[in-house]
């Protein structure tokens, strides 16, 4: 799909994923506490669900706590664990206003009960949604995805209800947490750090890749559109060659 933006064409990418990354040195600069960098990130992120609908994006899919950053401090994971709470409680009514469907993907076991069921009312009261899908990564791994989708494979090959031929790249994606939803067309990563971290690597095989100095509590519409405007420059060529 093709917007015109600030008088310029753009095409605009069906997926947008982010790791959200830089809260801590954000809070640092201003010697606060690291937790207030995640709280101002949070609310960064409610707006940025907007803007991304506004612009025309149809899902977003965004990194809010890997599998490995219960490494962390004791207060650290629980004061993220309590803005995640706050914010998807108080996220109910307006994604149903706003006809946002909202998803979490990664282990839901591993989290507290209580967050657990918000989850899942959330989940269902934006089931029919047809506006944005906006998924939410909360004790999320890559490899752990996969782990636990390779083990739901093999309880079906071993109850006889899959044959091993059967399994296909199409069988492997539909058993991910992300099942149903297309590929990230753009992956965002914030606080220029270069790396992956564990997000998203079976979805990520031809995602084209934006870096941006920017720490995440300062990213905007305007940051967004920047980003966009490169991934218009890029020629995506899916292991091709470029029609001349
Ligand atoms: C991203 O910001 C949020 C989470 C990983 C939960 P960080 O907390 O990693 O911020 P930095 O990288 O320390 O600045
Ligand atoms: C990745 O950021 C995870 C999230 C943004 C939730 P990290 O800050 O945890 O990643 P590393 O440790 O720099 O690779
Ligand atoms: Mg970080």
């Amino acid at each position: 799909m093709t917007r015109v933006i600030d008088g310029e064409e753009l095409n605009i990418p069906e997926h947008v994923a982010i790791i959200m990354d830089g809260n801590g040195r954000w809070a640092k600069k201003r010697m606060m506490p690291r937790g207030m960098g995640h709280k101002k990130g949070a609310d960064v992120v409610e707006q940025l669900c907007e803007d991304a609908d506004d612009l025309g994006i149809r899902y977003l899919t965004v990194y809010a706590f890997s599998t490995e950053n219960w490494k962390r401090s004791e207060e650290e994971v629980s004061g993220i664990m309590n803005i995640l709470r706050k914010h998807l409680l108080g996220s109910i009514d307006r994604s149903v206003k706003n006809n946002m469907r909202v998803r979490v993907i990664g282990d839901k076991s591993g989290l507290a009960e209580d967050l657990q069921d918000t989850i899942r009312t959330l989940e269902e009261k934006t089931a029919h949604c047809t506006g944005l899908t906006f998924t939410i990564a909360i004790n999320y791994g890559g490899r752990d995805e996969l782990t636990r989708a390779a083990r739901k494979l093999a309880q079906l090959a071993a109850s006889g209800e899959l044959k091993p031929e059967e399994i296909d790249e199409a069988r492997i994606s539909d058993s991910l947490d992300t099942a149903g939803v297309p590929d990230p067309d753009l992956l965002i990563r914030t606080s220029g750090e270069m790396r992956i971290s564990n997000y998203m690597i079976w979805q990520l095989a031809y995602t084209e890749f934006y870096f941006t100095d920017c720490l995440w509590p300062d990213f905007n519409k305007e940051e967004l559109i920047r980003a966009i405007r490169y991934f218009n420059g890029r020629e995506r060529r899916f292991g091709g060659v470029k029609n001349v």
